[in-house]
């Protein structure tokens, strides 16, 4: 079979984009499956009905890409992919309407509001404040209502530094997604459906040690040793349990097909929290999807050879 990796794009992520396709596609190689990693650009669409491949992978993170856009292409093309549905990924990538899909099939999120950039102009910074603070309370996560890698995110201690935050985010996005910041333990649990009839099942979770006082930004994210991953997690049986039938059910109420990472917050209380699901989670040597496909026992070109065998079926 002949498979394109699509990767790269315009977005932010771009650069971790094409290291996380290299890997596929140097993985789906190594199992002897001819692949081909290709920068997507506006000639995708011809070059697709000129020589259509016998799938596609897509490993486009950020928008245009992971917010299915190169998906309806791929659609159009009549050439079968790896991953979710175009309108499964837009709703997913926003991270406001993800929540709301979240919190309606019952699952825990933080407490969140969504904010228009010109809420923060027509209120001013001080009324802004006063507001969201009241609703929210103190920490606070900002992050771009649609976006991934950390770009554009900050932690918020002090109600002063709010405004600050809300225009670093707002130069990713228009709006923004103000959440509480929930104490306790980062994990990331990866769904994987390998098509053999089990349905959608949780890899071990990986857990996300920041080393230091660090936050898990877009350095620490890519950088060697700047986390310690801890797979499987440092959590009660019962908050893995719970962290792993939440993630499977987000991908099922997200309408996700594949595979999906769901990033969560288990609280003090070992209760855990979704912060947000990724249609097209980051495949680089510091993610977490491949070392918990690793924790599994699952070699990683096996398991992306297999996806491409169940797209094509
Ligand atoms: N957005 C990055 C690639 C991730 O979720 O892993
Ligand atoms: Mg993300």
């Amino acid at each position: 079979a002949r498979v394109i990796v699509l990767a790269g794009g315009l977005s932010p992520e771009r650069e971790v984009s094409l290291r996380s396709g290299a890997r596929v596609a140097e993985a789906l190689r190594r199992t002897g499956v001819e692949a081909e990693l290709r920068d997507i650009d506006g000639d995708l669409l011809p070059a697709l009905a000129a020589d259509p491949p016998d799938a596609a992978f897509p490993v486009l993170h950020g928008a245009p890409g992971e917010d299915g856009m190169a998906r309806e292409v791929l659609e159009l093309a009549g050439v079968p992919y790896v991953g979710a549905r175009p309108d499964a990924c837009r709703s997913t990538f926003d991270k406001s309407v993800a929540k709301d899909l979240l919190g309606r099939a019952g699952l825990p999120t933080p407490k969140s509001v969504t904010l228009p950039r010109e809420a923060f102009h027509d209120l001013g910074a001080a009324a802004l404040v006063d507001r969201v603070t009241a609703v929210l309370g103190l920490p606070l996560f900002v992050k771009p209502r649609a976006g991934g890698s950390a770009f554009g995110v900050t932690r918020v201690e002090d109600a002063a530094r709010l405004p600050e935050a809300l225009m670093a985010c707002f130069a990713y996005h228009d709006q923004a997604l103000i959440e509480r910041c929930v104490a306790g333990t980062e994990i990331a649990v990866a769904v994987a459906d390998l098509g053999d009839g089990a349905g959608p099942r949780a890899l071990p979770a990986v857990e996300i040690a920041p080393v230091g006082e660090g936050i898990y930004d877009y350095t620490a994210r890519y950088t060697a040793g700047a986390v310690d991953f801890y797979a499987p997690a440092r959590i009660s049986a019962e908050a893995a349990e719970e962290a792993a039938r939440i993630a499977v059910e987000a991908h099922v109420a997200l309408g996700l097909r594949d595979l999906s990472r769901t990033d969560l917050i288990v609280d003090q209380e070992g209760r855990p929290q979704v912060l947000e699901t990724n249609v097209a989670p980051g495949m680089v040597e510091t993610s977490t999807y491949p070392i918990a496909l690793a924790a599994a026992g699952i070699d990683f070109g096996e398991f992306c050879r297999t996806l491409c065998e169940v797209a094509v079926q």
